[in-house]
Order: structure tokens, then sequence, then C-alpha cells
């Protein structure tokens, strides 16, 4: 949810914190700060708002000037965004910022003020920290960190720095993301890679309860029980200008663009003479023949692609698919069975409750598969498979290219388990492949065909109070991923609706010029689909139909077509995909909103 960072070494010390959190401020963005060692004290700045904000106050007030120090974007979970409330947060010899959620913070602090430290100024759950480890400090920073440890519950990840260790920076990870950068006598900590590409591409995986000493300009590690750890480092394989906006206005715009590339870097080393081949992600079709039920659980986008999953799945390999939203199936008592398989999807691979859900399959029989983007993530180091999307890093908030490769990897997934259960033969699972192998070059065609019609009927929506997505079966499916993508970042309320329930209530709210976007890709559904559009047009409705180039609407059904390439009706999804980010994209540059970081959301939700 919050951004943290952290640097040690010869460059300005407050550049690099700043450059860093700008990679880092998807995960929040609703206050900054940092704090330096200047001369061997600590010199803290920070701002409600964006970290512009940050650096304009800096700029009028003064900036700490040092090598070593801890930076902070922040995500508000305790206390309102506020200057008092942004990070980094102070006892009286400790300096912290914290990423993640301390669920005992009220206990902690009722203990300290029950022993006298009743110094608080902020509402954050951090500054409890800040004076519980300054409660406990003797001199010894490890030895500090490690009983504060003790105490804490919930996940977090610490950078700290003590007023009595000049030019050191102590971080701590547990459960939230943390890694620790290692570049040529300089050494920094951030939540994410992209922080530190700038500077160096190798860096540490921070376990969980492992503390790292970063001091002139290398690090040193020891493990929970304080004992020293050797770790591996690693070398990102996403380079600067992967996590830059390359010429593009919005980081939205450009994974849009980047969509072919992804699909394709995702699937090649899964297809092998024609035919699926996961085995490199530890699936065979032995473990899939045996498969009884698959649940999919997900938040977010990241469902919606299980959705999509589901119907695909469950025509190709009949076989039963459950798609759960995390939250909701972590707290109620699913029924999983020794031969079921349950599939996390995940971009970050480090959303709370799709992590909580691990935990729960360890206590069955069942398997785990993950589907995530981000390597060597929580999620994908927890489950017993995984199948890593190549996406490359995502940063704008509203996820397109992660969906994208999502889609693709569920494709993979229907192919291979209904070729294992011999619902479809040979032939069939290698024209699946093949038109899958298709799909980047589809994408390209789609945005090129469609761009102009989007941006001219966003200009039609932006003045829509709300609207509604309509479909059936994958239209249905895919449209609950067109109107959240729509409602997070236009903030034009959304819903999406399976076109044969409308009449069931939600038809009441029609009205004159209300907007319906109808999905109509699926052939063998469209009569139906059809009807249900005139249905809302005869009340008053606004209609754009997204259907392929060569589907007959009547006249009188569409105000607005928007036609994609046709492709297997199968495969549809992939190419619809692509006008629904667009009409989002646009509608929200067209209303003056902050596409790539849109308000009150955050990248990863690391907080249940
Ligand atoms: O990192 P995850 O895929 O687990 O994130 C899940 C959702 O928070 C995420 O898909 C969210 O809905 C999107 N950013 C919306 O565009």
């Amino acid at each position: 949810m919050c951004g943290i960072v952290g640097y040690v070494g010869p460059r300005d010390c407050t550049d690099v914190l700043i450059s860093a959190l700008t990679k880092l401020e998807y995960r929040g963005y609703d206050s900054a700060g940092i704090a330096v060692f200047e001369n061997g004290k600590i010199e803290v700045a920070k701002s409600k708002g964006r970290l512009t904000d940050l650096v304009k106050k800096m700029e009028k007030e003064g900036k700490p000037n040092g090598h070593a120090g801890i930076g902070h974007t922040r995500w508000a979970t305790h206390g309102e965004p506020s200057d008092i409330n942004s990070h980094p947060h102070s006892g009286r010899r400790v300096t912290i910022v914290h990423n993640g959620i301390i669920e005992n913070y009220k206990e902690l602090k009722q203990f300290l003020i029950d022993n006298e430290r009743t110094e608080f100024l902020s509402d954050t759950d951090t500054e409890v920290v800040a004076q519980l480890l300054d409660f406990y400090y003797e001199g010894n920073p490890i030895r500090c960190i490690r009983r504060v440890l003790h105490e804490l519950r919930g996940s977090f990840a610490l950078g700290i720095v003590f007023a009595d260790r000049p030019e050191t920076v102590y971080a701590v990870r547990c459960e939230s993301p943390l890694i620790v950068g290692q570049g040529k006598g300089e050494a920094f900590i951030a939540s994410d890679v992209p922080a530190i590409l700038k500077y160096t591409k190798d860096y540490y995986l921070l376990e969980y309860g492992e503390i790292a000493v970063l001091k002139n300009g290398s690090v040193t590690f020891c493990d929970f029980h304080g004992r020293m750890v050797e770790k591996v480092l690693k070398t990102a394989d996403w380079d600067e200008d992967s996590a830059e906006k390359g010429g593009y206005p919005h980081y939205m715009i450009k994974e849009i663009h980047e969509q072919p590339t992804a699909v394709k870097t995702t699937i090649t080393p899964r297809i092998e003479n024609g035919m699926p081949n996961l085995s490199e992600c530890g699936i065979t079709p032995e473990t899939l023949r045996d498969i009884n039920n698959i649940f999919i659980v997900a938040c977010g986008t990241a469902m919606h692609a299980g959705m999509v999953g589901k119907y695909v799945i469950e025509k190709l390999a009949r076989t039963s698919v459950t798609v759960d939203i995390a939250s909701e199936f972590r707290y109620r008592d699913p029924l999983i069975g020794e031969n079921d398989l349950v599939i996390i999807i995940s971009q970050s691979g480090e959303t709370a409750d799709s992590k909580a859900v691990l935990n729960l399959v360890r206590e069955t029989k069942a398997k785990s598969l993950a589907v995530v983007n981000v390597k060597g993530s929580s999620i994908a180091r927890d489950a017993d498979m995984v199948i890593y999307t190549h996406a490359g890093p995502e940063i704008a908030v509203a996820s397109t290219k992660a969906y994208m490769v999502q889609l693709a990897v569920m494709y993979l997934l229907a192919f291979e388990i209904a070729y294992a259960k011999g619902k479809i033969d040979e032939k069939e699972c290698r024209e699946l492949i093949a038109g899958l192998q298709n799909i980047p070059e589809v994408i390209d065609k789609t945005i090129d065909a469609v761009v102009d019609e989007c941006q001219y009927i966003s200009t039609k929506l932006i003045t829509a109070d709300s609207l509604l997505y309509i479909g059936r079966g994958l239209d249905y499916a895919l449209s609950m991923e067109g109107s959240l993508k729509l409602k997070e970042i236009s903030y034009i309320h959304s819903e999406s609706y399976a076109a044969g329930e409308l009449k069931h209530g939600t038809i009441s709210l029609v009205e004159d010029g209300m907007p319906v976007i109808a999905v109509a890709t699926q052939n063998t559904l469209l009569e139906k689909t059809v009807s249900n559009i005139k249905e809302v047009k005869a009340r008053g409705a606004m209609t754009i139909v997204i259907c392929d180039e060569y589907t007959e609407i009547d006249e009188d059904a569409a105000d607005y077509l928007i036609r994609v390439p046709k492709i297997s009706e199968v495969l549809m999804p992939m190419v619809a995909t692509v006008p629904m980010q667009l009409l989002a994209y646009y509608t929200a540059v067209n209303k003056g909103n902050d596409v790539d970081k849109p308000r009150n959301l955050a990248k990863s939700v690391t907080v249940e």
C-alpha cells in the first residue's frame, strides 16, 4: 500500500530517495516524506499530497543534505492524509518508515502510555512502532529491532534509522515486500525493484523476519534470532526503460500498447510444437488429468480474469470452476476437496487477501497454483506451482497488460486441462493454440482500428453520472472488467450486468441519455444480447455496442458501434478488452483525471 525506500552511499541521498519514491508512487500517493542524516543528525521533511508537493516544500524550506536516509510514499490506513500523519515517524532516538499494518497498535500504544510514553503526535500505527523501538533501545539496534518484532502483529516492512548510528540504515521485513539493492559502493532498500533500477539491477529479496544493515555502501543480513544470513544476489530482468513512460503521456496508455509483446512473451515459452506445455511451471498433463474442481481466487481485475477463465475452462475442459473474491473466500469456509486445484491470480503477488488463501489451501490436500507477474513475490513463493505472467512492470494503478496476460494464461490452462482430460483432441488443441499465438498481432490491429472511435465516444461519456456495461456469457465476464476500468479512473459510477438479468430490477435505472455499453462478441448469444440492447434503447439509453467487424447489428439498436477484428469466439475477450481499456482511458483523460494515480487507490493492496 505504501512505498518505502532507503539509501546509503556517495550520492545526494535526498535526490536518490525522491527518484526512487517517484517509481513507487503507484503504491500510495496521499503524502510523502524522507529522513536523512545531515552532519550526523536526522533531518526530516514531509508533506501531505503528492511527492511533487514534498519537493516544492523542500525547494522553499531547504532539503536535507546527506548520504544516508529513508523515504516513504503513503496510502493512508490509520489517520487521514496530513502532514502530521505522513511518514517518517520518530521516537526520541529512532525514526522509521513503514509499509503495512500493525494490528495490535492500540494495545502497544496503551503499554507505552502506561510506561509514561505519552508524546504521540499522529494517529498512525507507525508512530507506535517508532516509540516502541525507542522504548526498548539500549544502544544495540539489532537487539532492539528483534525485541520489537516479537511484539508486533500484522504485516509490515520497516526502514529504520537510529540517531546514534549515523550513515546507517536498518530494514526489516515481515510479510510486506522489501528488497535490498546493491550497487558499487552503495546500497538501497525499496518496496519494489523498479525503484532502484536507475542505480542497480542487483538486489536481495528480504525474507520474513530478516533484518538488513546498510552501512559503508554494503549490506549485511541477520535473521529473526540475530544469526548472520548469507543471501543470494538476484539480477532484475526488467530494465529502467520498461519502468518509464517511454514517450507516452501516461503509463496506462503505454501499457495498453505493450500488450502484444506481453502476451507473446507470456505464451511463447509455454508452447511446444504447437501444443501447450506448462512443464517449466511444474504442471504436467498428469497433474491436470485428475483435477476434480477448480477454484479461482483473486481480487479486482485479477478476479475478472478468473471469470473469463471459468467460462473457458468449463466450456472446453468440462470441469467445474468456482470464481471467488479472495476476501470472501478466505472467510467462507469453502469446501476444498483432495483433488481440487486452487488458482490464485495476482499481478503483484502481494495482495493480502489473495495471499491468505494460500494458508487456507495448505490446511487441505488440494494443490495451489499461482498466476503472478512479480517474480519472487510472496504468493509466487508460497504456492505449490507458479505460472509467471511476463507483462513486465505494470505501473499504472489501473491494470491493463497484466489482465491481458492473465487471460492468456487462463487460455493456456484451459487448453492444457481440456486436452489432458481428453475433452478436446489434438487437432482442436492445435487450432486453439494457433489462435492464441495470433493474438499479439490482432491486439495491435485492434488498437489501431478502435482508438479514434473510443476517443470520440469517450467525449459522450464524460457528462454521465452513471452507466451500465452489459453482456452475456464471456461478454458478461469481460464487461465486469470494462466496468471496473471505467469507474476506477473516470470516477463515473458504473455497473456490469448479465444482460439477461437487467429486467429483474436494474433496468429501472435506465433513463434518457444513460450510456449502456454492450459487449456482443459471442455470436451464439447475439440475438438475445441484441434484444436486451433494444430494451434499454427503448427506455432512452445511449447504446454503445462492441462487436466484431462482420456482425450485423440492427441500426435502431446501437447509437455507436465499435468494431473489432473477428477471431474465434472463445478468444474474443482478448480482443474486445482493448476498446474497453481505451474508452476508460480517454474518458479519464477528457475529464482531466490523474489517469495513472486515481484517487483513493493504490497499486498493491497489502492490507485486508
Ligand atoms: O496485484 P493483484 O493483481 O493481486 O491486485 C488485485 C487488485 O487490487 C487489482 O487487480 C485492482 O483491481 C486493479 N489495479 C484495478 O485496475
